[in-house]
């Protein structure tokens, strides 16, 4: 399997493998890799002639110095488990400086106000450090799908965007949530919940389920209140929003139109984990 950690090995292994003619696939990771990721890199594996999968806990889309400084890093492992599923997939694995110089700063774009719904509010700026990182990676490999969690449901929406702002010809891929035995959304953050928070965090899943079932019946604010009810009963729970958004504008339902698509989004801090899931509605 090759690992790379310069851009320059990129460029010379794409001109010397010619993969001009191949569909090339990304799947882009902060490492940590879960059945989520194995998930996604598994789709790439059948729609693509040749998978890269980047490894990269990027710093300038965290908002908080200690959230970076805790991420869950285990590149080893990570290896391992890319290789468990072929050897031919390729990794790249920078530095921070290859990536950023001396200059650890996202660019500004212009999402026509999807970045700053849901996360938005809470993580300022956190898509524009995403979207730049993203954009590096697409100008890299050039490739024709990338991959992305549906678990990250408003990244993805980010990143559709960015694909038109840019004009790259990457084909977006959106992947089922891969979800714990308990319902709990796979995430890296997950490692970092004692055993008795991860088994009791089932509550976020299903409540969303709660909400879905009862989305039409009941008015959608006092559910709403319900749902955040629900979660904070739990000792250590604390939900950071709970909001039902149209799936396009992710901006709040206020008139339900039975046209319209919607999703529900939830944050919770479990401890001091932030957990993020979302489910569609309609
Ligand atoms: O979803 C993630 O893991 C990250 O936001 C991504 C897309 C790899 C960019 O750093």
């Amino acid at each position: 399997m090759n690992i790379y950690s310069l851009k320059s090995e990129v460029h010379n292994h794409i001109n010397e493998h010619n993969l001009l003619n191949n569909t090339v696939g990304l799947v882009p990771t902060m490492g940590s890799l879960h059945n989520g990721h194995l998930s996604l890199i598994e789709s790439a594996i059948k729609m693509c002639d040749k998978v890269w999968v980047s490894i990269f806990v990027n710093p300038t889309q965290f908002n908080s110095k200690s959230d970076l400084k805790n991420y869950p890093k285990n590149l080893n492992k990570d290896i391992e488990l890319i290789k468990s599923i072929s050897e031919k997939i390729s990794v790249f694995a920078p530095e921070t400086h290859e990536i950023y110089g001396n200059n650890i700063r996202y660019r500004k774009y212009d999402f026509k106000g999807i970045d700053s719904e849901l996360e938005g509010k809470y993580r300022k700026n956190h898509y524009h450090g995403v979207g730049t990182i993203v954009s590096m990676l697409f100008f890299l490999f050039k490739p024709d799908k990338a991959f992305f969690g549906e678990k990250d449901f408003q990244q993805t929406q980010v990143i559709q965007k960015l694909i038109e702002i840019e004009n790259h010809k990457t084909q977006l891929v959106i992947c089922p949530t891969v979800r714990e035995k308990n319902g709990l959304a796979m995430s890296s953050r997950n490692s970092l919940l004692s055993n008795e928070l991860r088994e009791k965090a089932s509550i976020i899943y299903e409540t969303l389920i709660y909400l879905k079932k009862n989305f039409k019946s009941q008015g959608f604010n006092a559910l709403i209140s319900e749902s955040i009810n629900k979660i904070n009963s739990n000792n250590n729970f604390k939900t950071e929003y709970f909001e039902i958004v149209d799936s396009n504008s992710l901006k709040k339902l206020e008139k339900f139109n039975e046209k319209n698509s919607y999703r529900a989004f939830v944050s919770v801090f479990v401890g001091n984990v932030r957990l993020i899931d979302n489910i569609l509605l309609n």
